[in-house]
């Protein structure tokens, strides 16, 4: 018997390493789902210990105590897979799936794959721009994502369906000084790819607490704000500029100063309280970058991105007497050439599970709509961003069903997808998966016609009465630029 494996038996917790499995007793929660040591810590107090529960998404790792870990079952890495699946440091492998599912969901979450082409047609063309970015830049490719390209083929054929005809409603069987530091930054390339994860300092939640306007709130993941603050157990944002300050003292004479009660850039919508303004990253670099750094609290997947020249950025606000107050955001290329709509979208805590993120949702499509394209979010999704798009794709499309009407001379009403398309700009693979995951098409007599069942229509015409709040077209004052032609962002 070895040394080590001697002192174990003696002094079970000194043991403990990082990359070790074991039960854990979950926060608020009776359950012990497995989860992995993902870094250890020497306190006052004793050790503590930085834990992913396996099966759930990371937002819920977190720090706790001996006490809370059954070593009992315990079981260490393994030596020989070191490198590949325990790796103590969990880097999820990116799969086809369109989500970040090797961080599955939280419990009551269900994010089952995308498996439409125009996410894996999406992920391709990501892995080819990475490939030329980093040849640019230098870098070696490590072959990393070279899984992506052989699976494409056998669903391609997907995307050539069209659908001539509909029988609806059948009764038959969804810096500056604010410049974070060098140090702290995974990778600052401006790309908007999913990172790499590479960094184990990225993995670990590094802020305890922000508190922007009337919110205080928990962050979900790493966000590279300078070290010196993160250690604060909280952080206080202006939420009209978004510059950040150690302390509310520091933060009240900001706000002596602060000229804002509105994010930069033009008012293009407004409807009620709601409003929406549009602005430049080249232009408003500062805002854009403390936005960055805002949601990546609560965003896992993507790189964080100083160069936001090439995004514009869409911030949704609630107006009240104090001023408008930011709910949530979403950016976009100015220049897509895979034709995304959305880059990142995010809804602040607590004003999610309200319907603003299919608001802002909504917003992104109204936006192709002037454009007269069709448009998908980037690739790949979160757990919610997933759950987010399909609640959105299934609702808009079910939407045009229900309300067509035969036309004259015809027994059936008639549509193609293109149709569908264009009414909604949803991408057409993306309409396709939406069928397909609907289960609405079927081949009958040497034709694909959609069928729905009055089940269906019902549940659709109850999760509409809850949509109340929706984006009116009317009141979108705005015209697409064309950012090509320019020349220069
Ligand atoms: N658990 C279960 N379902 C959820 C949850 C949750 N925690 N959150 C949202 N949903 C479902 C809702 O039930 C709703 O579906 P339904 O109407 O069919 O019931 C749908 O998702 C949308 O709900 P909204 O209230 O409109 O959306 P919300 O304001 O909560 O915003 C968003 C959704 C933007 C994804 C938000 O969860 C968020 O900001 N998450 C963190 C950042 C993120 O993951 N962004 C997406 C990344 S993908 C990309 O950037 C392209
Ligand atoms: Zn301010």
């Amino acid at each position: 018997m070895s040394e080590d494996s001697n002192s174990a038996i003696l002094d079970p917790i000194s043991s403990v390493t990082e990359g070790c499995r074991l039960p854990v007793l979950m926060t608020n929660g009776e359950d012990w789902p497995l989860a992995e040591i993902i870094s250890i810590k020497d306190t006052d107090a004793g050790k503590v210990f930085y834990v992913h529960y396996i099966d759930y998404n990371k937002r819920l790792d977190e720090w706790v105590e001996e006490d809370r870990l059954d070593l009992r079952k315990i079981q260490y890495p393994r030596r020989d897979l070191a490198s590949s699946t325990t790796t103590g440091l969990n880097t999820p492998k990116k799969t086809l799936t369109g989500a970040t599912n090797s961080r599955p969901s939280s419990p009551g979450l269900t994010p089952d794959p995308i498996t439409g082409p125009s996410v894996l047609a999406a992920l391709q063309q990501k892995q080819q721009k990475l490939k030329r970015r980093k040849l640019d830049h230098g870098e070696e490719d490590d072959g990393r994502r070279s899984s992506i390209g052989s699976l494409s083929g056998s669903i391609g054929g997907l995307a050539d369906i069209d659908i001539p005809s509909l029988t609806p409603l059948t009764p038959q069987p969804p810096s500056t000084p604010q410049q974070p530091p060098a140090s702290s930054v995974p990778r600052q390339t401006g790309s908007l790819a999913t990172h790499s994860d590479d960094h184990a300092i990225t993995r670990i939640k590094n802020m305890k607490m922000i508190e922007l306007g009337k919110f205080r709130i928990k962050p979900w993941y790493f966000s590279p704000y300078p070290q010196e603050i993160t250690n604060l157990d909280c952080i206080y944002i202006c939420e009209f500029c978004l510059k950040y300050r150690k302390s509310r003292k520091c933060l009240e004479r900001h706000l002596q100063k602060c000229p804002f009660k509105h994010p930069p850039g033009n008012e293009i919508y407004r409807k009620g309280s709601i409003s929406f303004f549009e602005l430049d990253g080249r232009k408003n670099k500062l805002y854009a970058q403390n936005l960055c750094l805002l949601a990546k609290l609560f965003l896992d997947h993507k790189t964080l991105y100083y160069d936001t020249d090439p995004f514009l950025f869409y911030v949704m606000t609630e107006y009240d007497a104090r001023g408008y107050h930011i709910v949530g955001y979403f950016s976009k290329e100015k220049e897509s050439s895979e034709d995304y709509n959305v880059a990142c979208i995010l809804t602040l805590p607590p004003y999610q599970r309200k319907g603003y993120g299919k608001l802002l949702i909504e917003f992104s499509y109204e936006l192709s709509k002037f454009e007269g394209k069709t448009g998908s979010p980037e690739k790949p999704l979160s757990d919610l961003g997933l759950l987010s798009y399909r609640s959105y794709w299934k609702q808009t499309i079910l939407e045009i069903l229900i309300g067509l009407k035969p036309q004259e001379g015809q027994e059936k009403p008639q549509l193609t997808i293109n149709e569908i398309c264009e009414q909604t700009s949803i991408k057409k693979e993306d309409v396709i998966s939406t069928l397909t995951t609907l289960e609405l098409i079927n081949y009958y007599r040497g034709q694909y016609i959609l069928t729905l069942n009055k089940d269906l229509v019902e549940s659709h015409r109850r999760m509409m009465e809850k949509r109340k709040i929706r984006i009116d077209s009317k009141n979108l004052h705005w015209t697409p630029k064309d950012w090509a032609k320019r020349g220069k962002w």
